[in-house]
């Protein structure tokens, strides 16, 4: 793997909410672009951009209607193309998302295919005369009438999302070509959406009532379509990193062993509501750094993230939005930045941006929330309990608008913003941490320096040490050195782990180790 892959720090933009230039409300490539001097000085060095091309935005340009198109309200192809350039002369990247599980049901491809049982696009999808019990992710059946064509379609998500069929060679090259198109412009790899459900065979026999995600998963002919394409991808100089569902680590691997020549990594999907209602995440949590170990010991590269655009706040989730917000979020910060592989930071993360919730379910724009909300009032709950319920797995708890300052729309837009803006924008913004530096944006900034200089943080082994489930503790270490980790993720303050190997190291930041740890407290040592 090149090695600017292996330096990479990842920053994803969910365009829609990060800078909006012209105050129509709606993010927008050119306030990307404002935006690149405040990424280049936190220490970002790559850009992995939600997607930004033609799309009705059913699922929030998840749902693509022209992938050599910008969107109108991100702005145009020119927008894109300096943009591009303006990364690559600040030395940075730019990853793409790239939707090729599905796309709109309002892409010409489409289009025609519902037009002709014999045409040239006949097979471009999946029709059935007689659709069978499968369920979509966002709710209701898998399949959808076509009045045209008097057959019905196979949806894995909404019924706006059409699956794509990858046994049909013609719509290979196609997407082939596009994917080399935006190669050629220059972008320097991809993040590849919902990979793990190409193999369609499996639909046939899934028994009643099963989603279509579950039928279609990690199926071997999926493997060898994403290969040919892969291997064309990686004759370039690019990232590739697969958004993917793995029921376990050898699922895990198949996609991102070198030998099977896949993915350089892959972010692993989990449906938000396993990490929302687990009952003990620090559990969950240590699973996770003990499924990376393997990856690495394997000889396999990772992706480390806490957060996304499907997932809540991290320090709502996984740390404490209320008294120990500061103190939680650089806990956090810490077990992202120094484990091995890639580290994956989402927008707003670096200042500790924490859940929104609204009170009326039409203030929610997700989707997945809404059918989920739809589902629960069918099922008798009352539409306060439904809105309770579903908020707290709500994509949107991470969707809202970027908190730059304390202004009415918190300089993200000078119109109302799409999705409202998290209310406590006053206290939890870039201006304020720009100006105080013991703000979690500053530690962000150290934590990117010290990672970025050290060889061993990136690619050193990785030991977990065995401790209560409050304290995630490892060793990072090399030929040169050894970094230790220390954190308490809990509200409580806990025993300190007895490592006497640690008497002559070095505290590089955190608390010096005594008998007890304070609540999110953490020590990064060297040796
Ligand atoms: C991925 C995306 C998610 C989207 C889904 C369907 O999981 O991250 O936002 O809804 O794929 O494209
Ligand atoms: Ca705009």
């Amino acid at each position: 793997m090149n090695t600017w892959v292996k330096d990479a720090i990842v920053y994803q933009i969910y365009p829609r909410s990060f800078k909006d230039s012209n105050n129509d409300g709606i993010g927008d490539i050119n306030g990307v672009r404002s935006k690149l001097d405040y990424l280049q000085q936190l220490g970002i060095n790559t850009l992995w951009l939600s997607p930004v091309y033609d799309s009705p935005c059913d699922d929030n340009g998840y749902d693509i209607r022209n992938y050599q198109a910008i969107l109108a309200e991100f702005g145009t192809v020119q927008d894109f193309d300096l943009l591009l350039e303006e990364c690559h002369q600040r030395g940075m990247k730019l990853v793409m998302d790239l939707v090729i599980n599905h796309c709109s049901d309002e892409h010409e491809w489409f289009e025609q295919s519902k037009q002709s049982k014999t045409g040239p696009y006949a097979d471009y999808f999946y029709w059935a005369d007689e659709p069978n019990d499968l369920r979509s992710v966002f709710g209701g059946s898998a399949w959808e009438y076509c009045e045209s064509r008097q057959q019905f379609y196979l949806h894995t998500f909404s019924k706006k999302q059409p699956d794509l069929n990858w046994e049909c060679s013609v719509l290979v090259s196609e997407i082939e070509q596009m994917v080399d198109w935006w190669l050629d412009k220059g972008v320097d790899g991809f993040r590849v959406d919902a990979i793990s459900f190409l193999d369609k065979s499996g639909i046939e026999d899934a028994p009643n009532g099963t989603f279509a995600t579950e039928a279609c998963v990690n199926r071997p002919k999926g493997h060898a379509h994403l290969r040919k394409l892969m291997s064309k991808i990686h004759t370039r100089d690019v990232l590739s990193v697969g958004e993917i569902n793995a029921r376990d680590t050898g699922e895990l691997l198949d996609y991102v062993l070198p030998s099977r020549n896949e993915f350089q990594m892959a972010i692993v999907f989990t449906p938000p509501e396993i990490e929302v209602f687990h009952e003990n995440l620090n559990r969950y949590y240590k699973e996770q750094v003990k499924t990376r170990i393997e990856v690495q010991r394997q000889g396999a590269w990772n992706a480390n993230f806490l957060s996304n655009h499907d997932k809540p706040r991290q320090v709502s989730l996984y740390g404490d939005d209320g008294e120990f917000w500061l103190q939680s979020a650089k806990a956090l910060a810490v077990l992202n930045l120094t484990q091995h592989g890639t580290p994956y930071l989402y927008q707003g993360e670096e200042i500790g941006m924490t859940n929104c919730y609204f009170d009326e379910i039409s203030d929610y724009d997700d989707i997945d929330t809404v059918a989920k909300y739809q589902e629960q009032l069918e099922l008798g709950l009352s539409s306060d309990d439904a809105l309770a319920l579903v908020s707290k797995a709500s994509r949107d708890t991470s969707r809202t608008p970027m908190q730059w300052d304390d202004s009415t729309f918190a300089g993200f837009s000078e119109a109302t913003p799409w999705l409202k803006v998290n209310e406590n924008k006053s206290t939890i913004n870039v201006k304020a941490q720009q100006q105080d530096t013991e703000s979690i944006l500053h530690f962000y900034q150290q934590l990117i320096e010290l990672r970025l200089s050290s060889e061993t943080l990136k690619t050193g082994e990785t030991s977990l040490y065995d401790t209560e489930d409050a304290i995630i503790a490892y060793q990072r270490e090399s030929d040169s050195c050894t970094y230790s980790v220390i954190v308490n993720l809990s509200p409580a303050r806990v025993s300190a782990p007895n490592l006497p190997e640690l008497q002559s190291a070095e505290l590089l930041l955190g608390e010096e180790l005594n008998e007890s740890l304070a609540p999110y407290s953490f020590a990064i040592y060297k040796s």
